[in-house]
Parts: structure tokens; C-alpha cells; sequence
């Protein structure tokens, strides 16, 4: 049997599925924040809030199934080509964007929970996280923890695409197409 060239159909369609709706979650995320931060709670604002955490909500979910998908299957094995401490570097910074896609998104929906304001789109309610008490004060520490990890992972998913763009324009080692679809 012929080792596999590229990442499982389904990891692939999250990959992409999840990498979208991150792209769009840090800059709402920002923009609702700083409208906050000058107590502008418009409808605008509201809003945003309602869509972050639908979609941050959202990316939990996707990344459990994500995380079962990449259970299930084995990745692509490296080219014997590339460095190792590349492949080293490579492994830990999926793993540490693994931890955060996880943490970031449990720190938003703990904080909306203790707050409370689970309100998203169309007045429906997330689900409450359980073993969180209503209180104001943790909500406010959960939140400032959420913003500290959402950006240290806006940081991590820049050099992430970084180093995909220089494997798909100046290495052309296929690197990038094991992500990808079709040869
Ligand atoms: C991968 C998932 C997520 C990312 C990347 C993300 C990103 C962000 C960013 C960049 C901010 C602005 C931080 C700041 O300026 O201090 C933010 C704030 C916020 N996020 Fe998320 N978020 C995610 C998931 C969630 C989820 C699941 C919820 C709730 C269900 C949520 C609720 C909030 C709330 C309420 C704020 C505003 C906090 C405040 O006003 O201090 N987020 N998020």
C-alpha cells in the first residue's frame, strides 16, 4: 500500500473550514472590543458580539470534530528533503495552534457564561458552561485572559501562513498541497 500523500479529506475541509472562520472571528473580535472599551453598545456592536460568538462557538465544536478526524488518520509523513528541526518546529506549532484553536474559544464561552450574555444571533442562547457561577469580577478576568490567547494565536496563525506561503512559492517542495486539494 502507497503511503499517504496528504492529510485525510476530512482534516483538510476543517482545516480550511476552521483557518476561514478564524480569519474572520480576530478582526470582529478586535473591532466589538474596542467599540466596548468606549462604551458604544449600539446595534452594531451588539451585533458583532452575536457573531463572534456564534463563530468562535462554532470553531469549538469544529475543532473537537477536527481532533477526532485527525484521530482517526494517520498524517502525511514528511519529506525526507526537509530539515529536521523544521519538521520539529513544524509539529510543535500545530500542536501549540491545536491547544489554543481549543483553549481560546472555552476562555470566550466560559467568560459569556459567568457574565452572563449568552445572547447570539437571532436571540438564541449558547448553552451555559457547566461548573461556571454567574460573577462579573471572573467574567471580566476571563475575558482578559481570552484576548491575551486570541492574540498570541492571531500571532502564531501569521507565521503559520508565512511559512505555507514560502513552501508554496519559493520552496515548491508540496509541502503546501498536502493541506490542499488534488495533486
Ligand atoms: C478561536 C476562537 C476565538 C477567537 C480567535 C477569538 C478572538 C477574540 C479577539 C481577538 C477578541 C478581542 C480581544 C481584545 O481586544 O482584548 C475577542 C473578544 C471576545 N470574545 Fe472571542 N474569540 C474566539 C472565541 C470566542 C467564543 C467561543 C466566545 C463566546 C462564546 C467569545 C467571546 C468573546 C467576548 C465576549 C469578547 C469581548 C471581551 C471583552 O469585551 O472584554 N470568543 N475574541
Amino acid at each position: 500500500m502507497q503511503a499517504a500523500t496528504n492529510y485525510a479529506l476530512g482534516s483538510r475541509i476543517l482545516h480550511w473550514l476552521i483557518a476561514a472562520l478564524v480569519l474572520v472571528l480576530i478582526p470582529v473580535g478586535l473591532w466589538m472590543a474596542s467599540r466596548a472599551e468606549i462604551d458604544l453598545f449600539d446595534d452594531l456592536t451588539n451585533t458583532l458580539y452575536a457573531w463572534h460568538k456564534a463563530i468562535g462557538f462554532t470553531v469549538l465544536l469544529l475543532m473537537v470534530l477536527r481532533i477526532i478526524v485527525r484521530a482517526r488518520n494517520t498524517a502525511p509523513a514528511y519529506p525526507v528533503s526537509l530539515p529536521r528541526w523544521q519538521v520539529i518546529a513544524a509539529k510543535s506549532l500545530h500542536h501549540l495552534l491545536y491547544v489554543l484553536l481549543i483553549v481560546t474559544p472555552l476562555l470566550g464561552w466560559a467568560g459569556v457564561t459567568a457574565f452572563p450574555a449568552l445572547i447570539t444571533l437571532g436571540g438564541y442562547d449558547l448553552p451555559a458552561m457547566p461548573f461556571i457561577p454567574q460573577d462579573q469580577a471572573l467574567a471580566t478576568q476571563l475575558f482578559g485572559i481570552h484576548g491575551v490567547f486570541a492574540i498570541t494565536l492571531a500571532v502564531l496563525v501569521s507565521g503559520h501562513i508565512a511559512a505555507a506561503v514560502i513552501h508554496l512559492v519559493i520552496r515548491k517542495d508540496g509541502i503546501f498541497q498536502r493541506m490542499w486539494f488534488g495533486r
